[in-house]
């Protein structure tokens, strides 16, 4: 059984706590790379000027680079300025910057992390609760981890000591699994938050808000009523800048492992009994558990075209930037019903969402000429970047006899909430592991599994007997044999079900 950690379990306890004194030292070991300025102190930033991080917060950053307190500082502002634009203000600026300090180190000098701990001791002057936060490149995740526990800075006798990880976790099963068990060496698992982005975010959360705080979507949920499951996140970007790291990860360990999974277990898990973090993420497990080995066959693999003359590309890459695949979730309420996941980069559009098509009514009584699957409900859950939900549905065309057209639903996040802009998933991440609960972070069990399903995918297109690497153009939906995918199951790719109303023709 994993600890329960503690859980804080709803926003009033949340801010309870915060009222009190949590005033924790949050050190961001690789400080001086893009994360930082881009994401981690921005949502720290937002989170101070929304009153939600405690007064007298401190945020150590430790790197390589030498750098005094100040210059860290100005890097920052400009951080903040430039990806908090509508938020950012000299004022929240002057009052938030004092709590930011720099700390010279090497990610592999034992004897830094002792100086760091004095340099901690010193800033806190008094026992605190530490998070401490790896923003660093994965190589050094074992490395800085083992040097916290050595240093002794992942004692508990003055504190709380948290541990947040970010993505890639592993490379595959077997590094994902020698990681966990090195980071099990120092930190116990309710100490440890894993990132992936994608939990952050409001609209992902929401999928369990309907389907578990509403009573007339549950029912149809299931084998009976579904006919399949269509998950997209499309990218209009290109790999970009990130070459490096991206032509040795490909798609799959970039968006499926991780993210698409964790959208897939959202949309096909159980309820949990309770909202804390173990009894959802047991949930989540079973529903890893509970699927079907991956058919080759039914795996699709390309790469666009141009790709490979990307500064920092290999000239004879074989990295596929694009992926579609089938599977089956093999369980009571799910036996049958295809999952189909695709992601790309440099496709048509950027659009992350889930689209849930519904079986046919068992008999038509209309003269419709249109057939089933022009007319089947279609429920779109839209994750971003026109966050809400649709829902399709046929109606009598007005003046005719017994004539239908597709109508929709719709629900926006931008009308229905007004005035309230959506958190940055880092705000809530930063959040919720300053307050201990780990709801939105993936436990060990869960990325192993993940990987368990994905290694064999990976494996299986680096053999010899393996088609080759498709190609597409950019700009488009991807390669054709995605299509053929679902053509052979005489189902197409859904598309446009979450564009707004007024975009659609
Ligand atoms: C990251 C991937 O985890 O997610 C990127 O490394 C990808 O390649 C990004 O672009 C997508 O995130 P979002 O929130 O824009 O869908």
């Amino acid at each position: 059984m994993e600890e329960e950690g503690q859980v804080i379990q709803n926003s009033q306890d949340r801010e309870a706590e915060l009222r009190h004194d949590l005033s924790p030292t949050i050190v961001i070991f690789g400080a001086s790379g893009d994360l930082t300025a881009r994401k981690l102190v921005p949502a720290l930033f937002n989170l101070s000027r929304k009153k939600r991080l405690g007064e007298g917060t401190r945020i150590v950053g430790f790197a390589r680079r030498p750098m005094s307190d100040d210059a860290f500082r100005d890097h920052l502002r400009e951080g903040v300025s430039r990806f908090s634009k509508d938020t950012f203000d000299k004022e929240t600026w002057e009052s938030f910057a004092p709590a930011i300090r720099y700390f010279q180190g090497n990610m592999e000098e034992t004897g830094d992390y002792r100086k760091l701990s004095t340099f901690l001791d010193e800033c806190e002057d008094g026992p605190r609760d530490r998070l401490y936060y790896l923003a660093t490149s994965p190589v050094y995740y074992t490395t800085a981890a083992e040097h916290i526990g050595a240093a002794g800075m992942a004692d508990e006798s003055h504190g709380k000591r948290n541990l947040v990880v970010e993505k890639p976790f592993g490379n595959d099963l077997e590094s994902a699994r020698a990681l966990n068990r090195s980071l099990h060496g120092v930190f116990k698992e309710s100490q440890i938050y894993r990132i992936d982005h994608y939990l952050g975010k409001d609209t992902a959360q929401n999928i369990l808000f309907f389907r578990f705080a509403n009573t007339i979507f549950e029912p149809v949920w299931n084998r009976r009523y579904v006919d399949n499951v269509q998950i997209t996140v499309a990218e209009t970007v290109d790999v970009g800048h990130r070459a490096g790291y991206y032509d040795s990860a490909g798609v799959v360990r970039d968006m499926f492992q991780n993210h698409i999974f964790q959208l897939l277990s959202l949309v096909a898990m159980e309820p949990s009994a309770t909202f804390k973090a173990d009894s959802l993420r047991n949930e989540k497990v079973k529903v890893l558990s509970a699927v079907r080995p991956i058919n080759m066959q039914e795996t699709v693999r390309a790469q666009y075209e141009g790709y490979r003359d990307t500064p920092g590309v290999s000239a004879a890459s074989e990295t596929p930037t694009y992926a579609a695949l089938k599977l089956f979730v093999d369980n009571w309420r799910w036996k049958g019903v295809p999952f189909y996941l695709r992601s790309g980069k440099s496709l048509t559009m950027k659009t992350s969402e889930i689209l849930i098509e519904f079986h046919c009514p068992p008999h038509i009584m209309f003269e419709s000429e249109k057939p089933c699957s022009m007319t089947s409900n279609i429920l779109a859950l839209c994750i971003q970047p026109d966050e809400g939900i649709h829902l399709k549905f046929e109606t009598k065309v007005p003046g005719s006899v017994q004539e239908t057209r597709s109508a929709n639903m719709e629900f926006h996040y931008r009308s229905s909430f007004r005035g309230e802009k959506l958190p940055e998933a880092y705000e809530r991440l930063l959040q919720d592991a300053l307050t201990g609960d780990a709801s939105l972070f993936t436990r060990s069990d869960e990325i192993e599994l993940a990987w368990g399903l994905m290694d064999p995918v990976l494996q299986g297109w680096e053999s010899s007997d393996a088609p080759a690497l498709g190609t597409y153009q950019p700009g488009t939906w991807g390669p054709s044999d995605a299509d053929r995918l679902l053509g052979q199951d005489e189902r197409v790719w859904r598309v446009g079900y979450c564009e707004h109303e007024e975009h659609r023709d």
